[in-house]
């Protein structure tokens, strides 16, 4: 049998540099595991456009298509704002998430103890928070039509459009009451039925993909507004939180401040099984390019890392390597690495993107 395929899509900005950790963690997992991956890499994004004129080229959409799994490091930058909106960086991204048909977005946030002080809440609120945060992807106001910019009268209107149909409301729900069973069995669905139609359609569908074949799994239903509310006053009564593509967009960005910080945050973009029986899948730290850091080997590359133990969880199989991964991560936090971006108030001197790396490495080769 072949080996699997991965295609990392590094990107942009400090994309790069936290997936050149992961590129060794591969290896890692090749030489010490006898776990070898076929890797290719590919352009996304903003280098993408520089060097073809798309964020995206049809040949890299084409073979993320064909491969086990995506890697995806980061998009954007500043030096991309005035592009034309089809031509721009995250358009990469999404047509990818869209056309690999990634519904599924799973975006944990876990509190590691050695870094419950550094939270911007008290300790007591977030220590031991294992909570996750399951996204729909692919449709609403993301996608919806019409859109655009257009003009009436003397002024310009910008519209897009929030658009559910019950189906794709159905497999988002399914895939977080399949997941709530193997955790803490409780499901938190988010929307705003109080103003949104939308929202109503999803409390329903949520509702009655629930009576009909997870009655077993607690759910509940909470506008999304208050669910912001509630993440921050007491993020350990959720266990997994459903929601649609905008507002878990702004929730996960708000629960990442639970574990510390933003590159701490992993993501698993999962689709419908392929013919191999593995679903479609891109794993993506959850924050951007960071121009602000990018270039000066300051990115923590521990979001990244963490993407790539979940494909070692989802796409491939693997969870007890991915309990490795994830144990050499907390190993590393307990011993005080920190990159800039852990560091407390009370400060501290921060170690570089690839320091995190060897340490990392370090602890996998001691966990043998
Ligand atoms: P960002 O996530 O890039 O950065 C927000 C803040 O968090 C910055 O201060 C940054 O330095 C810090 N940060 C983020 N990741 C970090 C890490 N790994 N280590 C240390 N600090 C980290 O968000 P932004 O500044 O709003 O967006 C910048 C660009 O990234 C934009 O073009 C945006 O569209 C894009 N973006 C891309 C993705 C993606 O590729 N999935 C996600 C979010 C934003
Ligand atoms: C994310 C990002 C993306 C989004 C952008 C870059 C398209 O913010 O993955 O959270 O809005 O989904
Ligand atoms: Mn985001």
């Amino acid at each position: 049998m072949s080996n699997p395929s991965l295609l990392i899509l590094a990107g942009d900005g400090i994309g790069p540099e936290v997936m050149d950790e992961v590129k060794r963690i591969i290896t890692w997992y090749g030489d010490k595991r006898d776990m070898p991956f076929d890797v290719s890499e590919d352009l996304v994004g903003g280098c993408a456009y520089d060097k073809h004129g798309t964020p995206l080229h049809d040949d890299t959409m084409a073979r993320a298509q064909e491969v086990d799994a995506v890697l995806l490091g980061a998009v954007g930058g500043p030096k991309y704002d005035d592009l034309d909106f089809s031509l721009k960086p995250e358009r990469g991204l999404l047509r990818l998430r869209k056309e690999m048909d990634l519904f599924s977005n799973l975006r944990p946030a876990q509190c590691f103890d050695a870094l419950a002080d550094f939270s911007s809440l008290k300790r007591d609120i977030v220590a031991g928070l294992d909570i996750m945060i399951v996204r729909e992807l692919t449709s609403g106001v993301y996608f919806g039509e019409p859109r655009g910019i257009h003009t009436e009268g003397n002024e310009r209107v910008g519209i897009n459009t929030q658009r559910y149909t019950e189906s794709e409301i159905a497999r988002v729900a399914r895939s977080a009451f399949e997941l709530a069973r193997r955790r803490g069995n409780k499901v938190c669905s988010m929307e705003k039925a109080n103003v949104m139609e939308s929202g109503v359609l999803w409390r329903q569908v949520v509702t009655e993909v629930h009576e009909k074949e997870y009655s077993d799994v607690e759910l509940s239903h909470m506008y999304a507004d208050n669910g912001a509310m509630q993440l921050v006053r007491n993020p350990k009564q959720f266990d997994v939180i459903v929601t649609d593509n905008l507002f878990g967009d702004l929730l996960s960005d708000a629960a990442a401040m639970l574990t510390g910080s933003l590159g701490m945050l992993p993501s698993a973009s999962l689709g419908l099984p392929m013919a191999n029986g593995r679903p479609k899948a891109l794993y993506e730290p959850v924050h951007g390019s960071a121009p602000d850091i990018a270039g000066q080997g300051k990115a923590n590359p521990i979001a990244c890392i963490l993407s790539f133990a979940m494909a070692l969880r989802y796409s491939f199989d693997a969870g007890a390597e991915a309990d490795r991964l994830e144990a050499a991560v907390e190993t590393v936090l307990a011993d005080g690495a920190r990159t800039a971006d852990l560091l407390g108030p009370e400060g501290g001197s921060p170690i570089s993107t690839t320091q995190m790396g060897d340490r990392i490495l370090a602890a996998l080769d001691a966990s043998l």
